[in-house]
């Protein structure tokens, strides 16, 4: 099979190499795809720049992906033969990921891709998708509530804005850095828009909810915007963390208590099953429903793996980043 990989880490023009790998076999319980997609996650980048020790001595990137089994391992049904798929964790804690031709992973990580969604945005789901969802689901609902999406354009969050709508937000409010990236987060469904380079997030925020404050806040740089949390958030609201710019996250005490805040922390590849089960379950049905919007911003052919990270890494993609396989994009 083609395929993308890399043996040591460093920068994508110097370390990642496409060429001919051995086809897998798909073991007990698991399952080959044919992938058509490949989803290019921050993740990624990181972990193939070093963020992550390697933990093997090659390693097929991209955690996220889309196609279709092409045949099933002992003691599965070969029924699911030909179903289209979406991947989740293809590359947590593995070391061949869906930069490639072909996958073979354990059946329940390969999830039914309703008609109607195509491969490229089922490449969007694994990582930028159910994190969205996890962050407006955890500790309770939103339904009625003010959710603050920080980083309302990003891949992760142009999701949360139209999930926290679809959840019964009673207004989403979310923070961008230009007018491109507003327009993109009002269109997702942003009931307000605040540039974070040339607003004041506090006052603007404590403006639109009446002095009261957001009950929620989908934090995308807890390092960057912690401080201002006790100042953004009603008496004892949740703030939802998934990203940060730096390893190191400071906060105040002394606002910190007063606001009664509670900052919940997660990493999407560690869903509870019953947590996955349940985000699967709800994302499969926006998606047969035709309730989401997807972001691809761009797709680049295998061999162009480099330059899809490169785009990753440049922060000036505004959408999610896809590598397509020769197996096509519906
Ligand atoms: N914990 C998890 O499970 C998990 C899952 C997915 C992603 N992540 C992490 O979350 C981060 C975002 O992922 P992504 O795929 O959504 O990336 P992305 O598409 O690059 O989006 C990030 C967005 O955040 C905005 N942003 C950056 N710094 C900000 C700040 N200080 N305040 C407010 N907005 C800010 C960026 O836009 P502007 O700079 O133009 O405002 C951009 O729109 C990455 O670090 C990723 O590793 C973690």
């Amino acid at each position: 099979m083609r395929a993308g990989w890399y043996e040591t880490n460093g920068p994508a023009r110097q370390v990642l190499r496409v060429g001919e790998l051995p086809d897998p076999e798909p073991g007990p319980g698991e399952v080959l795809v044919r992938l058509a997609a490949s989803g290019v996650n921050p993740s990624d980048v990181k972990t193939r720049a070093g963020s992550r020790p390697m933990t093997a001595p090659r390693v097929v990137p991209h955690s996220d992906g889309a196609g279709v089994i092409e045949a099933v391992g002992p003691g599965l049904s070969p029924a699911r033969v030909g179903e289209r798929v979406w991947i989740w964790n293809g590359q947590w804690k593995r070391p061949f990921g869906t930069a490639a031709e072909l996958i073979a992973l354990p059946a329940e990580q390969a999830v039914r891709l309703p008609e109607g969604t195509d491969f490229v945005d089922g490449a969007c789901l694994g990582i930028p998708a159910l994190t969205a969802y996890r962050a407006l689901t955890t500790d309770g609902s939103v339904k009625g509530q003010t959710v603050l999406v920080q980083g309302g354009a990003g891949a992760v969050g142009h999701y949360a804005v139209q999930m926290a709508k679809l959840l019964g937000a009673a207004s989403v409010l979310a923070t961008t850095s230009s007018p491109e990236k507003a327009a993109h987060a009002r269109a997702a469904g942003a009931d307000a828009v605040i540039d974070r380079h040339r607003e004041d997030v506090v006052a603007r925020v404590r403006d639109l909810t009446g002095g009261r404050g957001v009950d929620r806040i989908v934090e995308v740089d807890a390092a960057a915007n912690m401080r201002m949390v006790p100042s953004l958030v009603a008496q004892d609201g949740l703030c939802v963390v998934y990203g940060s710019s730096t390893s190191e996250v400071m906060s105040t005490f002394g606002p910190m208590i007063l606001s009664g805040v509670a900052v919940r922390w997660f990493i999407v590849y560690e869903l509870a099953p019953a947590v996955r089960e349940e985000a699967v379950s709800r994302l499969n049905g926006w998606l047969a429903a035709g309730a989401l919007q997807h972001a691809v911003a761009r797709t680049f052919p295998l061999d162009e793996i480099a330059a899809a990270h490169e785009a990753v890494e440049s922060n000036t993609v505004v959408g999610n980043v896809v590598v397509t396989m020769a197996a096509g994009r519906r």
